[in-house]
């Protein structure tokens, strides 16, 4: 049987849970940029994180269908939470509906609007950050929660590789790459925490608040 390297990695890896495989196939017969949603590998990844660091208190920024949330949540006990922001509110029923399917749905409160309005509102302090909403935002949103994330707790952001448009010379009028490339250029000189990109499906990026 013929397989590439990503293949071998799902086959050797834990399962992808029932419903968010169907949520998964949802997602790409129903929404327009499916590549959007984290997937099998980077959505057990982000479940092994917040269940690693014992995360109890978790913010989400960009809900897209709520894979990764779901994710997220799996790895946090019962009595955790794990606020997620959503500026698009015609994916609330979508995702309202998978989240009430699934037993770590209760633990998930879903914000509609700007993130960078509501992260205001809540009052929290995290143990787990994850920023994958828009990249010109990026920055923001590291200045935004920098405060909220408690000593010692983690800031994972994705797409910091940005299909590998970090690495080329930029066209002004992007500025998707433009948001990214300030925030990797940031993050990396900010003395305040430590950080690591992995380079995980389009990168993703551990940062712990020393
Ligand atoms: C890459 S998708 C999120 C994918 C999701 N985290 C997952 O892994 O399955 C980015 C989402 O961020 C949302 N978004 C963009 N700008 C936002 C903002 N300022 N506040 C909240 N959500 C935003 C978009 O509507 C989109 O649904």
């Amino acid at each position: 049987m013929w397989m590439n390297i990503d293949n071998y990695i799902e086959l050797h890896s834990s399962e992808e849970p029932d419903l968010l495989k169907r949520l998964n196939r949802e997602t790409h017969v129903q929404m327009v940029n499916p590549r959007m949603l984290s997937g099998h590998i980077q959505g057990r990844i982000l479940k092994m994180i917040s269940s690693m660091i014992q995360a109890k208190r978790v913010l989400e920024l960009g809900t897209f269908t709520g894979y990764s949330a779901l994710c997220l949540a799996e790895g946090i006990p019962d009595d955790g939470i794990l606020h997620t922001i959503e500026i698009n509110d015609e994916l609330e029923e979508f995702t309202q509906g998978f989240f009430s399917q699934s037993p770590h749905g209760k633990k998930i409160k879903q914000h509609i609007g700007n993130a960078l309005e509501i992260i205001h509102s809540l009052d929290e302090t995290f143990d787990l950050v994850f920023i994958d909403a828009d990249k010109r935002e990026y920055l923001e949103y590291y200045q935004a929660v920098f405060n909220k994330v408690k000593k010692g707790g983690y800031i994972l952001a994705d797409n910091t590789l940005w299909d590998g448009k970090v690495i080329e010379a930029v066209d002004p009028n992007d500025k998707q790459t433009i948001g990214v490339m300030a925030f990797n250029e940031f993050v990396a000189k900010d003395k305040r925490v430590e950080t690591v990109i992995l380079p995980l499906r389009d990168g993703l990026t551990l940062i712990r608040k020393k």
